[in-house]
């Protein structure tokens, strides 16, 4: 048994569209008699008492250019609807309906026997795409991605720098299979600093839509040129308030079950969203400078992780913007922390540069340059190469100069 759906104020259409199914084919007819689309996909199964259509007809007499968006979202969010146009086109209304996901453009006039043919194929495209998507969901249920988070207590430190490089650095090993994720949801600069300018941010991507249908939240996600993805974080601080902690954890582990490795950046401290997205990693990148304060701050947040049971397994103590004249040793951060620093990135102007112009220092590396070499060590450890296992087992001594 099918579900037709029609959405046109055409009472003649509707009328042929009835003797096409009753009597002919196996289903029935819901008739909306409006000019107006829903909202969303799902307003209109609430108003089917929560039914999903097999097959939905937009107009005659809809607004063609929301029909066409709204075609987008169907097709996208529940591509076992067939979505079918009814309007006078031209090839190029048809090649946009097609890319809209539109399965056939009929013409408002078109007699009933052949629409009956038109809605047989199209309720026979939806069973099978039904089975099919059916068939593909257990492959998809257990996340597999490695999720890399950077944290640090104090602002400023470098998580930014560090979890754009990584995503450049590991997007090379493994194109398309890396997405960043902006987690510092109030004044994140992800955006800013891979000079991305993303029509969609993590504020779609954690709506009932996309939180139900992992290819929707794919359409919001941003494609860098360096051949990974980017989700950014929310335009505006009030936009951000309304995420929550539920709504994060459950989008890393869609993004980790679609991706090999998912890279957070966070904001400073421990808020909410942070120690989500802490407790759904896989590794955990620490980041302090070489001040006394930022030192004894890390401290006190890895003492607080630990009594809770926070800390992820893996974990890497990068020291940033190391400089050997500020006083205080690497031997000191070691023992304040009791953890061995595990990679020290050199203060260089290349990477204060690299930011200002939204290209991380490894998308265009510079020959020479310490900072940019050690940045490369950070993702040879997260990378799946032996050689990065090697080095996680066996720690170098770290020498600032
Ligand atoms: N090794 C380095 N040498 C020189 N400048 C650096 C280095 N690392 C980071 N910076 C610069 O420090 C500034 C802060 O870096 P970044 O934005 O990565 O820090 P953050 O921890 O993400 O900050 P916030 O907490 O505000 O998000 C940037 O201008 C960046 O270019
Ligand atoms: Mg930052």
């Amino acid at each position: 048994m099918s579900l037709f759906v029609l959405l046109s104020p055409d009472t003649d259409f509707a009328l042929r569209m009835g003797t096409a199914v009753e009597g002919h084919l196996p289903g029935s007819i819901s008739t909306f008699a409006t000019d107006e689309l829903p909202g969303q996909p799902e307003d209109l199964f609430a108003a089917l008492g929560g039914a999903l259509p097999d097959v939905l007809v937009l107009g005659p007499g809809v607004a063609l250019e929301g029909a066409l968006r709204f075609a987008t979202v169907m097709d996208i969010s529940f591509p076992s609807v067939t979505i079918l146009l009814a309007a006078e086109a031209d090839a190029e209304l048809t090649l946009q309906a097609m890319r809209a996901g539109v399965r056939d453009v009929v013409s408002p006039g078109i007699d009933p026997e052949q629409l009956r043919v038109v809605l047989q194929r199209g309720a026979q495209a939806s069973e099978s795409r039904g089975r099919s998507t059916a068939a593909a969901e257990p492959a998809s249920t257990a996340p597999r991605g490695r999720i890399i988070g950077v944290f640090s207590p104090k602002g400023g430190v470098g998580k930014t720098t560090l979890a754009t490089n990584i995503a450049v650095g590991l997007g090379k090993a493994a194109p398309l299979r890396v997405v960043v994720v902006d987690l510092d949801l109030q004044f994140g600069d992800v955006a800013s600093g891979l000079d991305l300018e993303p029509e969609h941010t993590l504020t779609d991507a954690v709506t009932p839509a996309a939180a139900r249908d992992s290819l929707v939240l794919k359409a919001f996600l941003t494609l860098h040129a360096g051949g990974f993805y980017a989700l950014c974080a929310p335009r505006t601080p009030a936009e951000a308030d309304s995420v929550s902690p539920e709504q994060v954890a459950h989008l890393i582990g869609q993004l980790a079950e679609q991706f090999d490795y998912v890279v957070l950046d966070t904001a400073p401290g421990l808020g909410e969203c942070t120690l989500a997205g802490l407790e759904a990693c896989t590794d955990a990148v620490w980041v302090t400078g070489m001040d006394v304060p930022g030192v004894r701050g890390l401290r006190s947040s890895l003492e607080v992780l630990a009594h809770l049971g926070l800390m992820p397994e893996s974990r890497h103590l990068v020291l940033n913007m190391a400089d050997p004249n500020v006083g205080l040793s690497v031997k000191d951060i070691e023992v304040t922390l009791g953890l061995p620093v595990d990679v020290s990135v050199p203060r260089s102007r290349a990477v204060a540069y690299s930011t200002n112009r939204g290209i991380p220092v490894l998308q265009a590396p510079r020959r020479g340059d310490k900072a940019t070499a050690a940045l490369g060590h950070v993702v040879e450890r997260l990378s799946p190469s032996d050689k990065s296992r090697a080095a996680r087992r066996s720690h170098r001594r770290v020498v600032v100069s």
